[in-house]
């Protein structure tokens, strides 16, 4: 056979490769397509195997020109077959386990539960012994004047405890601040429901402080007010009796500590015997023996009248606690700002 036609199937051939068939090759969706081309090329009647059959009656000289070529051809044409193909079997391979994972006899994986937050928890326990003994739920805005948050309290402008308060005024504002405490809800209570009266508010409250393990400048308080006739220190003392022992346990023993606070007179501030070291003195005490729980005392005067309610008739009790405080002793948790950072992993360790 002349050299002239092997040489021009052979550039035909070359042509319909590359022109064509390389791409189908290369983007085949299925390993038939990939056959197909292959078999076309290279089977026993494909157009490279017939040249490549021939190519011994060539003439020496042609052989060695042209036997490179069509070697050449072929090998381009087994790599693009052969890369497809691995590409292909991969998905092909993903597709074929697909339906392990939609079996729907398997059982599946539990979904993550939610819990509440560990102060939720601490102001739903608060406010379940408080409702037992008689006290309603009230709230009050965050957003407070400063009559109720200061005045009202018996607390008057230029009153010293308004600098140790540390307010948050805001600003461009006709007198409103960040409430300081919950008390701006007492006088709100006894101005929209006359006594007698038993109410408790749970919320958050906001000081100028630093952030450290023990300090944020955002927490939460719980208020007590009791308002009656004949209401006197001895009511508050059982008030408070039955409901930390109710809150820690029966063994507790409570410690009235006489303190000032400007709208309760007298006030006390009560502690708790350390449940640690049952008084003996520790770290979480400081050695006192005791650990402080809130602030508390008889309503003054002063806060009644300027309610409208009359002192002379009516007298009463009020009581403040820190929220965090009680968790933090309660779960033995050392740095306040695990309750605010809202890592799962911390607060998934609070039960509830
Ligand atoms: N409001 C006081 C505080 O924030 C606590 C308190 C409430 C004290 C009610 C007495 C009576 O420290």
């Amino acid at each position: 056979m002349p050299a002239k036609d092997w040489e021009t199937r052979l550039a035909a051939v070359i042509a319909g490769w590359e022109g064509g068939e390389r791409a189908a090759v290369e983007k085949a969706a299925s390993l038939d397509e990939i056959e197909r081309v292959r078999v076309s090329f290279l089977g026993r009647k494909g157009t490279l195997a017939l040249l490549l059959r021939e190519l011994g009656e060539l003439p020496l000289d042609d052989k060695r020109r042209l036997g490179p070529r069509a070697q050449e051809l072929k090998r381009s044409i087994e790599e693009a077959a052969k890369l497809r193909m691995g590409e292909l079997t991969e998905t092909l391979d993903q597709e074929a386990l697909k339906p392990l994972f939609n079996d729907p006899t398997l059982p599946g994986y539990p979904p993550p539960r939610g819990g509440l937050h560990p102060l939720t928890q601490t102001i739903e326990e608060i406010a379940g012994i408080l409702l037992s003994l008689g006290f309603e739920w009230a709230e009050g805005p965050l957003i407070e004047t400063e009559r109720y948050n200061f005045e009202v309290l018996n607390i008057p402008e230029h009153h010293p405890s308004r600098d140790l308060m540390d307010t948050f005024y805001l600003e461009g504002s006709e007198g409103l601040v960040l409430r300081t405490h919950t008390s701006p809800v007492q006088g709100r209570e006894l101005e929209k429901r006359p006594p007698p009266l038993r109410i408790f508010s749970p919320g958050r409250v906001f000081r100028r402080e630093n952030v450290d393990a023990t300090h944020s400048a955002v927490f939460h308080q719980i208020e007590g007010l009791c308002v009656d006739e004949g209401i006197g220190f001895s009511d508050l003392k059982g008030t408070l009796e039955v409901f930390l022992k109710a809150l820690l346990g029966p063994e507790t023993k409570l410690r009235f500590r006489p303190s000032y606070f400007p709208f309760t007179e007298p006030s006390a501030e009560v502690d708790v015997e350390c449940f640690v070291c049952r008084g003996a003195g520790c770290g979480l005490c400081k050695r006192t023996g005791y650990i402080e729980m809130l602030g508390s005392g008889v309503v003054h005067p002063n806060v009644l009248k300027s309610c409208g309610v009359d002192p002379e008739r009516w007298s009463g009790f009020a009581f403040g606690m820190g929220v965090e405080r009680i968790a933090m002793l309660r779960w033995g948790v050392q740095d306040i700002r695990a309750f605010y950072e809202n890592d799962l992993r911390v607060l998934g360790q609070f039960a509830g």
